[in-house]
């Protein structure tokens, strides 16, 4: 059976990968960077394909038919820290298209495609606050959780769960420009935070939140 994870080349997506792996699933990573995604794939025995999901979302469709997966995870997705009158507007626009149109077309297109399964969409404590200087961000992040949380009423043999993650130990900061200052106490380790939310996921959890503080901060979510 396979899994899709996509943004599996690094960080949290690639023990998301390493813990489905484990499960017994053959997988199938998604990232932009082939040099990298191939050496990632090559340590999980994996296929991969190099896409660019702020363009080249649609070409999923024909990822997603061919092997029709049991497992699909929509864990690629990036930061911009700032003001927003600060922010490129270009880079505003790659954003939206991986953290929000990309991950509604590969649910749209699994959910099409899969007979029965999980899909697990990586949302963000940033989604349960107001997020200064994450605004737009925070905004995708809210997205990802509440489309999850209405297409769970659409779905019967579907399993959809999101993950409200916190700050955790990954290339996340560097790549949005965003100082992690007292944060870095509070940090998560990917590895343990993908064991938690794939357990979570397999025993049927819906809403996935990492860390008692967290939990707490996004009980309305
Ligand atoms: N770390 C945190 O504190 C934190 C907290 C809450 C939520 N999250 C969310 O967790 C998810 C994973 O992030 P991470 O922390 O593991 O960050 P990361 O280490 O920077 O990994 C991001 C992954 O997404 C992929 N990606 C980014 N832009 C892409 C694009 N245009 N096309 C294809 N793939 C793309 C990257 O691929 P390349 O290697 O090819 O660039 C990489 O595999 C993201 O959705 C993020 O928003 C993270």
């Amino acid at each position: 059976m396979y899994a899709i994870v996509t943004g599996g080349s690094r960080g949290l997506g690639y023990h998301l990968a390493k813990e489905l792996k484990k499960r017994g699933y053959d997988i199938i990573l998604i990232a932009k960077d082939e040099k990298r995604l191939k050496k990632t794939a090559k340590s999980l025995d994996a296929k991969y394909y190099a896409l660019d999901l702020a363009k080249n979302y649609k070409e999923m469709k024909e990822i997603i038919k061919k092997y029709s997966p049991h497992v699909v995870v929509n864990n690629a997705g990036f930061g911009i820290y700032g003001k927003l009158k600060n922010q490129d507007w270009e880079r505003i626009r790659e954003m939206l298209n991986v953290n929000v149109y990309a991950v509604t077309y590969i649910t749209k297109i699994a959910l099409e495609n899969m007979e029965e399964g999980y899909i697990l969409n990586i949302a963000s404590v940033a989604a349960c606050g107001k997020q200064k200087n994450l605004s737009v961000y925070a905004a995708t992040k809210a997205y990802v959780a509440h489309l999850s949380k209405c297409i769970m009423k659409e779905q019967k043999d579907i399993h959809i769960s999101y993950l409200l993650l916190g700050p955790t130990r990954t290339d996340f900061f560097k790549n949005a420009n965003m100082p992690t200052g007292y944060l870095e106490k509070l940090m998560m380790d990917p590895d343990k935070v993908a064991r938690y939310t794939i357990n979570k996921m397999f025993k049927g959890k819906r809403k996935i939140v990492p860390g008692w503080i967290y939990k707490f901060y996004c009980l309305m979510k």
